[in-house]
C-alpha cells in the first residue's frame, strides 16, 4: 500500500539533485577553520534575512536555545507565546541550559498582542524576576501553521524597543510565512534581533537550521554551539543541501499551501470533522464525534496507508510537503471519509 506521510514536513527524502549537490560539496573542517560550503550557506541566509551573519546548527531546537542563552542571564525571564515550540517541545531547555524561566502568554492564532505582552513584562522592582527577552514564532506550528502578520510583529518590535528588550524569532517555517503573506523574509526578520530558520522542514533538507543576527552575537553563538556539542566538521555536505534547496524548493512552497487547503476542505466536507482553512502547510482537524479520539483515528488511517499525528484531544495534524502530490491528497481525503464511515 502506498504510504501518504503527512506527519510532518520533516519526513521529506532528499531528491536526486540534492543528493548530488551534497556528494559534490567542497568541504573543510568547520571546527578548525571554516567549511567553504557552510560559509556560503550562512552568507546566503544572512543576506536573505537581512542580518549581518548566520551560523549553521544541527537543529532548530539548538539554534533557538543558543539564542536564549545569548540574549539572557540566568535567573531572568523570557516571554513567549503560550503554545510555542520553545515552551512545549524543547524539554524546558531554557531552564536547563540558560537558567531562564519562560513566561507564556496566550494569543489569537499565534500572534501575540502587544497589550498582552506589556502586562507580562515585569515591572523591574524588588519582587519580580527581570524580563530579559521576548520570543515569537512564525509560522506558528501548534496554531496550525498560522502566519503572524507583519504588523503584529512590528508592534512587538516597537514594544521591545521601548522596553530595551531583545526579540528572538523562531522562524523554523519563516519561509512558509513569507510565501503565504507576500512579505519578504528580510521584512519579517527585521522585527527580531535573532532568527532561527530550518532547512530540514518545507525546504526538504535532511538536517539543519541557521541562527541569523548581529555579527557579534553570531560570533558568540559559535561557542554556545560548541558547548552544546554542535561543532560539526565537514558540515558543507549538509549545507550543500540547503543551498540546493534555496535554488529549487523555496519557490514551490505555495504548492504545499494549496494542497493543504485542498486537504482541509476535503476533510471538512466529511460529517463529524471540522477543519479550519490552513494559511500554510499545516492542517488541523477536530473530530466532533465523542466515540472517536485522535489516537484511534490516526491508527485507522495508518491501516489505510495515511500517516498523521495527534495534536491534542480530538485533534489531528497533517502537514503537506514536497513528498505529497495531488494523488496523495485524494487518498488522504478518501481515507478519513472511510474511517468515519466504518
Ligand atoms: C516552530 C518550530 N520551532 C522549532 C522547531 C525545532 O526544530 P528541530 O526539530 O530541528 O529541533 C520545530 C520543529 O518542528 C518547530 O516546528
Amino acid at each position: 500500500m502506498n504510504e501518504v506521510d503527512l506527519r510532518s514536513d520533516t519526513v521529506t527524502q532528499p531528491s536526486q539533485g540534492m543528493r548530488r549537490a551534497m556528494a559534490e560539496a567542497e568541504v573543510g573542517d568547520d571546527v578548525l577553520g571554516k567549511d567553504p560550503t557552510a560559509a556560503r550557506l550562512e552568507r546566503r541566509v544572512a543576506n536573505l534575512l537581512g542580518k549581518e551573519d548566520a551560523l549553521f546548527f544541527p537543529s532548530g531546537t539548538q539554534a533557538n536555545q543558543a539564542a536564549i542563552v545569548l540574549h539572557t542571564r540566568p535567573g531572568t525571564e523570557a516571554v513567549c507565546e503560550a503554545e510555542s515550540h520553545v515552551f512545549h517541545y524543547e524539554f524546558a531547555d531554557a531552564a536547563w541550559l540558560a537558567g531562564v524561566q519562560l513566561h507564556p502568554v496566550s494569543s489569537d492564532r499565534g500572534s501575540l498582542a502587544a497589550r498582552d505582552v506589556v502586562t507580562a513584562i515585569r515591572p523591574g522592582d524588588r519582587h519580580h524576576p527581570v524580563t530579559s527577552l521576548l520570543c515569537i514564532e512564525n509560522t506558528h506550528n501548534l496554531h496550525g501553521g498560522a502566519v503572524v502578520p507583519l504588523e503584529a510583529m512590528r508592534a512587538i518590535r516597537e514594544l521591545a524597543d521601548r522596553r530595551s528588550l531583545p526579540v528572538h524569532l523562531d522562524g523554523a517555517r519563516l519561509w512558509n510565512a513569507a510565501a503565504a503573506s507576500g512579505e519578504t523574509l528580510a521584512d519579517l526578520s527585521s522585527c527580531a534581533d535573532t532568527v532561527t530558520v530550518c532547512i530540514s522542514k518545507g525546504l526538504g533538507c535532511p538536517v539543519g537550521s541557521l541562527l541569523a543576527g548581529p555579527a557579534d552575537l553570531i560570533e558568540a553563538a559559535w561557542s554556545v554551539r560548541k558547548r552544546l556539542g554542535g561543532g560539526m566538521r565537514q558540515v558543507g555536505i549538509l549545507a550543500a543541501a540547503g543551498l540546493w534547496a534555496l535554488d529549487h524548493n523555496l519557490d514551490r512552497l505555495p504548492e504545499d499551501h494549496a494542497r493543504a487547503r485542498r486537504l482541509a476542505s476535503g476533510w471538512a466536507a466529511i460529517d463529524g470533522v471540522k477543519a479550519d482553512e490552513p494559511q500554510t502547510n499545516i492542517v488541523m482537524v477536530d473530530l466532533e464525534r465523542e466515540d472517536l479520539d485522535e489516537t484511534l483515528v490516526a491508527g485507522k488511517l495508518e491501516e489505510l496507508g495515511v500517516l498523521v499525528l495527534g495534536a491534542g484531544p480530538g485533534r489531528l495534524r497533517a502537514v503537506t510537503h514536497l513528498g505529497v502530490g495531488d494523488r496523495a491528497i485524494d487518498l488522504a481525503v478518501q481515507a478519513l471519509a472511510d474511517v468515519l464511515a466504518s
